[in-house]
């Protein structure tokens, strides 16, 4: 059991301009003092009541060596950070007495053609089961239960086979629709063994993470002598892609898109989705953030958004943080962390995070005047300071 006070002393001093605390003051630490709480326990699922909730709540519960590696980030975590407090950027301008009482209809969305009840989904993670015993199976069923994606990662703790055994019959699919990760390493042989049983037992998709050349600097795991799970890398190029077309004829989805040039090659090599992602700041210290990333391409190349199918994930804990990237025209929004965070309750605990934030767009939705999450006004924000930092290609200026 891991002792708290991961800054905990600092909760009370911060002021939000000067001192990074880990998570947001919700109330909790206060609340369980309050109810003769002991410092190391976790605490019962009814009392969390926001998805940061969550993190203070594994930690609880997580030893040192797998907290660690969930809470990791690279470098000295100021993209970890930035990930969480971009969002700040972009203040709403809410349009009242708009009608919004029909926003909870807009909710479901399709990726690549599959129903899911919302733009939201778990994010491939490596070893699920350092939150739980059943690891990723807690996913799957959770997702099944809200009828959301989830992309299992080739790291995964289960196998493919024990992943898919646990998959429902009878979500808005019919049978359950999950997307496999998959990353490439020197020894191809592996990503193919893993498309070729993905296929067989009926993942929909392939989700290529190409943010992972090499090692990455994470002091926070290293301490444990937990490194990458994806260490042993080669160089990753549009070769590789076009081998991995060679291999499926399922859709390929890259993941880790952070720049316009990126997500326009990916349009040009016939991608049918692309995932903008700077894998929750784990890669590499000052990549920047989804909001950023999808700001960048919506000034230099909005067709994009037209083209292919957006997905992205990174820092994203509020249903606000899910609008802004719905309004710059991501289609579906994934988070990584608090799922695993989540786990540590089993399925109980990654279901009641999905209902969190789906119930938060819509909340949060209709106080800003949104009533068709597929077609969010330009107007209900500004964006005015990503404007000031943003990336012009030498032809859109
Ligand atoms: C513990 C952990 C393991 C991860 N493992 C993988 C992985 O195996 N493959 C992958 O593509 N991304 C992996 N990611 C990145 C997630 O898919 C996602 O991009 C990231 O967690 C999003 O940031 P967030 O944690 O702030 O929501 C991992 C993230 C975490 C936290």
């Amino acid at each position: 059991m891991r002792s708290a006070g991961f800054l905990p002393a600092l909760v009370g001093l911060a002021t939000a301009a000067d001192v990074w605390v880990n998570e947001v003051d919700t109330g909790l630490e206060t609340f369980l003092y309050g109810a003769n709480w002991t410092e190391g326990t976790q605490p019962a699922l009814k009392d969390m009541r926001a998805i940061s909730d969550f993190d203070f709540a594994a930690r609880q519960k997580l030893g040192d060596f797998e907290y660690g590696f969930y809470r990791v980030a690279a470098g000295g975590e100021w993209s970890y950070r930035n990930n969480l407090e971009v969002w700040s950027k972009v203040k709403f301008r809410p349009q009242h007495l708009t009608d919004v009482t029909k926003v909870n209809e807009t909710l479901k969305t399709t990726i690549l053609g599959y129903e899911f009840s919302a733009p939201v989904f778990i994010a491939p993670a490596a070893r699920g089961g350092y939150g739980d015993e059943r690891g990723e199976l807690n996913f799957v069923e959770a997702a099944a239960a809200e009828n959301i994606l989830y992309s299992p990662s080739i790291y995964a703790t289960k196998t493919i086979e024990e992943i898919a055994s646990v998959k429902a019959n009878n979500t808005l699919n019919g049978p359950q629709v999950i997307f496999q990760q998959i990353y490439t390493n020197t020894n191809l042989s592996v990503t193919w063994d893993v498309i070729e049983r993905a296929e067989r037992t009926g993942a929909k998709a392939f989700i290529w993470t190409v943010d992972a050349p090499a090692s990455s600097t994470r002091h926070r795991a290293a301490r444990y002598d937990t490194t990458n799970s994806n260490s042993a890398t080669s160089a990753i190029d549009w070769s590789i892609y076009d081998q991995i077309k060679n291999h499926t004829k399922l859709p390929i989805i890259l993941k880790g898109i952070t720049s316009v040039e990126l997500a326009l090659k990916a349009v040009e090599k016939g991608a049918k989705a692309i995932y903008i992602s700077n894998h929750g700041g784990r890669q590499v210290e000052y990549s920047p953030s989804p909001l950023e990333i999808a700001y960048e391409i919506h000034r230099n190349a909005p067709e994009v958004f037209q083209k292919v199918e957006v997905l992205a994930d990174s820092g994203v804990r509020y249903g606000t943080d899910v609008l802004k990237l719905l309004s710059l025209g991501v289609r579906a929004v994934g988070m990584g962390r608090p799922f695993m965070y989540a786990n540590t309750y089993g399925v109980e605990g990654v279901t009641k995070a999905i209902q969190m934030i789906k119930s938060e767009v819509l909340n949060d939705a209709a106080q800003i005047g949104i009533s068709d999450l597929h077609n969010i006004p330009k107007n209900i924000a500004n964006y005015r300071q990503l404007e000031d930092e943003v990336y012009l290609l030498p032809e859109s200026k």
